[in-house]
């Protein structure tokens, strides 16, 4: 593969947030947890597994589980003011279900790789390396689970699927559907499907405002006072992706 390929297959992964409910073939299923296992990890650890959960029925579970966790956010995010809400809760409380509705796309994916985490395996890393001394994070987990995620991402575009990260914030729920044992963790729900809309390339920033050469350039610095208006920004850009999900928006 050259770098314009690979350019591509980075430009390709998008997050899908409306799934067709249409089967995926079990081998890509497959083929996507075998790639994503490649992932760099701190010392090697490997902290993760992987189920795959295709049954109706448990899809179901999950999901409501994920609705239950969306209350939560939603009255968390409410917090703010609405111009600077993600943009899937720029909704009035009125509106709620909207709000839920544009994190609810995945329900129709017809297959889940839920993704486990292992906090122990965490130790298998240099002690201390990368976590936080102040509040003792497990900042080495989180960034391991990361590059596993990406990784896994972009091998379901590369099998032309839509795939989502779908956050969780509490986790009995998961464990009592899914009866993963303690102190394994569910890190991340992936929704694997063929995308119901048109995603278009990924929206980011200027290259430009975000790299620097030999010496940081002040120029490029964001004062405090210029925080909100990049918050208006990246809401900007992550917005159509939400509303694709309740078929506001045909391209993505
Ligand atoms: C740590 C992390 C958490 C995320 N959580 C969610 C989520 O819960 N739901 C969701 O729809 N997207 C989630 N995303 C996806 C981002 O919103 C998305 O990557 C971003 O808007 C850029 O869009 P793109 O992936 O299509 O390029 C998450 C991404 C990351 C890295």
């Amino acid at each position: 593969m050259n770098y314009d390929e690979f350019f591509e297959l980075v430009r390709r992964r998008r997050t899908i947030r409306k799934f067709k409910p249409d089967p995926v073939p079990d081998e890509y299923i497959t083929n996507i947890i075998k790639a994503s296992r490649y992932a760099m990890s701190g010392g090697n650890s490997q902290p993760w597994e992987f189920m795959v959960v295709k049954d109706p029925k448990t899809r179901g579970k999950i999901f409501k589980a994920f609705v239950e966790d969306f209350d939560m956010m939603y009255y968390l995010e409410l917090q703010r003011t609405p111009q600077y809400r993600h943009p899937a809760f720029n909704v009035p409380p009125e509106e709620k279900d909207k709000a839920r509705d544009m994190l609810s796309g995945w329900k129709d994916a017809p297959a889940l790789i839920i993704v486990l985490e292992d906090p122990r395996k965490m130790f298998g890393s240099v002690l201390c390396a990368r976590s936080d001394f102040d509040t003792c994070s497990l900042s080495v987990l989180g960034v391991t689970m990361g590059h596993l995620g990406m990784t896994l991402h972009l091998a379901a575009a590369s099998l032309g699927l839509g795939s989502q990260h779908v956050d969780v914030l509490t986790q009995d729920a998961y464990r009592r559907i899914l009866k993963y044992p303690e102190p394994l963790r569910l890190s991340v729900i992936v929704p694997v499907g063929y995308s119901a809309y048109k995603a278009g390339p990924p929206r980011r920033l200027p290259f430009k405002s975000q790299v620097h050469y030999e010496e940081y350039d002040m120029s490029k610095y964001m004062c405090n006072e210029d925080f909100l208006e990049y918050l208006d920004k990246i809401r900007a850009l992550g917005r159509p992706g939400y509303r694709a999900a309740i078929g506001e928006a045909k391209i993505a």
